[in-house]
């Protein structure tokens, strides 16, 4: 593990490490709960009432409140047709909203014989308290659409549409970074991406803070606030899924280098003070984790 920072690895339901935390104090918690979707989860009823399952997401962001620094930040993501419960629950935990980002999937959409496709997924960025401690404004230097006639000089600003992060959940797509057991087959059918989190970390946080993720999956959140500089709690139920976060941060692996993306985000005016220097070494090949 690298010295100077903490990484917190908890084998636990998050309601009830929520209830035991109180000497925590966080900048910026990332929540992303399974959708009551019916999935296969080992230690989540994904089919249980509506009621119940809105229930529990609302204790998770009001316990998480509790914990957070003034100005700290949450980021809950969802699925856009639960948009009305996210911004109720989010106001009536006390957080103050403030940007819906739509995350839009790069993958073909499912068509519907009723109404529109849908093609992204969203997440509710909201503060405790009606300032951020915390916005970094990162510029971003995706390539120039068709209709363009001049080159960009510096990018440009990121706004709440975000459309060049692949998403890993589908198979083909999920790529090099989807961690897989020994038949090729996804170990986290929702594992999210790095780009995704770096994102999120770069621009709520500073190296030093403390970064939740009461629903951590494979770590995700982690593996990214873990390279730059953060300190990452992270709370996982099944204990399967702790012990792969384990390896995840203690075997790092190409695919999950953060620094891939700096060019990307070149332009950001504090680039070089959000964006920690220290490098984790990374493997050489690509390790097998499960
Ligand atoms: C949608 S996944 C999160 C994926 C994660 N973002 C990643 O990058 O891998 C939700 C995770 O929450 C876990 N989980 C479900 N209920 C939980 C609870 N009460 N406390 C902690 N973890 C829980 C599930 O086991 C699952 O791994």
């Amino acid at each position: 593990m690298n010295a100077g920072h903490k990484i917190k690895i908890i084998k636990e339901d998050c309601l009830k490490w929520l209830n035991n935390c109180s000497e925590e104090c966080v900048h910026l918690t990332f929540v992303d709960p399974p959708f009551r979707q019916g999935k296969n989860y080992k230690f989540f009823d994904d089919n249980q009432p509506e009621e119940r399952y809105w229930n529990g997401v609302a204790d998770v962001l009001s316990g998480v409140y509790e914990i957070t620094d003034d100005g700290g930040a949450l980021y809950f993501m969802q699925r856009e047709k639960n948009i009305e419960n996210v911004l109720r629950l989010i106001r009536d935990a006390g957080w103050v909203f403030q940007n819906l980002i739509i995350w839009k999937k790069k993958t073909s959409a499912v068509p519907s014989d009723i109404r529109y496709s849908k093609q992204y997924q969203i997440i509710a960025f909201a503060t405790k308290g009606k300032r951020p401690r915390v916005f970094n404004k990162l510029r971003i230097d995706p390539p120039l659409p068709p209709e363009y006639k001049y080159e960009r000089n510096n990018g440009l600003y990121l706004t709440d549409v975000w459309d060049d992060i692949r998403e890993l959940t589908s198979g083909y797509f999920a790529g090099d970074e989807a961690i897989r057991n020994a038949d090729g087959d996804r170990v986290h059918k929702q594992q999210s991406p790095v780009a995704l989190l770096l994102r999120i970390i770069l621009s709520s946080t500073l190296p030093g803070d403390v970064v939740l993720d009461p629903f951590a999956g494979t770590g995700t959140t982690a593996v990214v606030a873990n390279q730059l500089g953060r300190n990452p709690i992270s709370v996982e139920i099944d204990p399967e899924y702790a012990r792969l976060i384990e390896r995840r941060i203690s075997n790092p692996r190409p695919a999950d280098d953060v620094l891939k993306f700096y060019e990307y985000y070149r332009y950001t005016n504090n680039l070089k003070e959000i964006w920690h220097a220290r490098k984790v070494p990374i493997l050489a090949v690509q390790g097998r984790l499960f």
